[in-house]
């Protein structure tokens, strides 16, 4: 880690954007600097996502790690060009190319082993569940359902949507890996397919737009999924099941506006598996 302060100032230019967890600035002339907020951590996860992501051209490399004003900073490649929730606003027309780069960048990355040291996607869950506001019963049942759910060596992105794929002409780069772990590629698909069809658009989006958005978004929802299966060439196992234990996780984040339908998804998940069990 390069921990000089004066190094790190030398380097920073302009805030590039700015997120949750960090904010992006310029970094000299071909890197960024992405800097975590006090008392966020997911900078560890990023960093071994990326070290293992090295040469497979679907991601920034990772060029350094710095420390500035105490917090932690990661160094990467700059990608010049435009998140894909961004194109898909000024190129609604190209929905359906978006979604075969979206599923096609998603696969790449699922064709990489991931880090030991990165927490299984499996465990992620279930302390999200735990920790979710929800019924006991469909808590419960969301944990039976988990556990019945098989472990993987893939890396898997954690929170792939397209507001975290940049794209730059031709190239698809896939940033933003604080919260990657290890799991099946069926773990990380079902998540993206979740938040494709129900995350909030930005609030305060104007009704006309957000009747466009739910258009887009359902061609946007069934245009990655089924360029996934078909690129994959193999069966998805457990599509559903990890469906259910996503939306029971989810409900940990406080989202409110999600709260109705991820909680009618659990409902009819435990009503159809109570009929099968009767
Ligand atoms: N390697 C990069 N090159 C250029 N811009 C970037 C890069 N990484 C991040 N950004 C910009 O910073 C924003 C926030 O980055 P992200 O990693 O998604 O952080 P957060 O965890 O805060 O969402 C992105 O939407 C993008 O505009
Ligand atoms: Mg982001």
């Amino acid at each position: 880690m390069t921990d000089s302060t004066a190094a790190a100032g030398a380097g920073i230019g302009p805030r590039l954007g700015v997120g949750r967890e960090a904010e992006v600035y310029a970094w000299g002339d071909d890197a960024v600097v992405k800097l975590y907020r006090p008392g966020y951590r997911g900078h560890g996860a990023e960093a071994a996502a990326l070290a293992s992501l090295a040469g497979h051209d679907v991601a920034p490399s990772l060029v350094d790690v710095v420390k500035r004003d105490g917090r932690p900073g990661l160094v990467l490649e700059r990608i010049v060009g435009a998140d894909m929730l961004d194109l898909l606003r000024r190129r609604p027309w190209q929905v359906l190319a978006f979604a075969r780069a979206l599923a096609g960048a998603h696969l790449a990355v699922h064709c990489v082993e991931a880090p030991a040291d990165l927490p299984d996607v499996r465990q992620v869950l279930a302390a999200r569940i735990e920790a979710a506001t929800l019924p006991r019963e469909l808590q419960g049942f969301a944990l039976r359902v988990l556990d019945g759910l098989p472990s993987g060596d893939r890396l898997c992105h954690g929170d792939y949507h397209p507001g975290n794929v940049m794209v730059s002409g031709d190239r698809v780069s896939v940033i933003d890996w604080s919260n990657a772990a290890r799991g099946v590629p069926e773990a990380d698909h079902a998540r993206a397919i979740l938040l494709l069809r129900w995350a909030d658009p930005v609030p305060g989006t104007p009704l006309v737009t957000r009747g466009l958005m739910a258009v887009g978004r359902s061609l946007l929802t069934r245009g990655y999924a089924r360029a996934y299966a078909d690129v994959s060439r193999r069966p998805l196992r457990d599509l559903d099941s990890w469906l259910v234990v996503h939306a029971a996780a989810r409900l940990s984040e406080g989202l409110m506006v999600e709260q109705p339908r991820l909680l009618a998804l659990l409902n009819r998940a435990w009503q159809g598996a109570r009929v099968l069990n009767r």
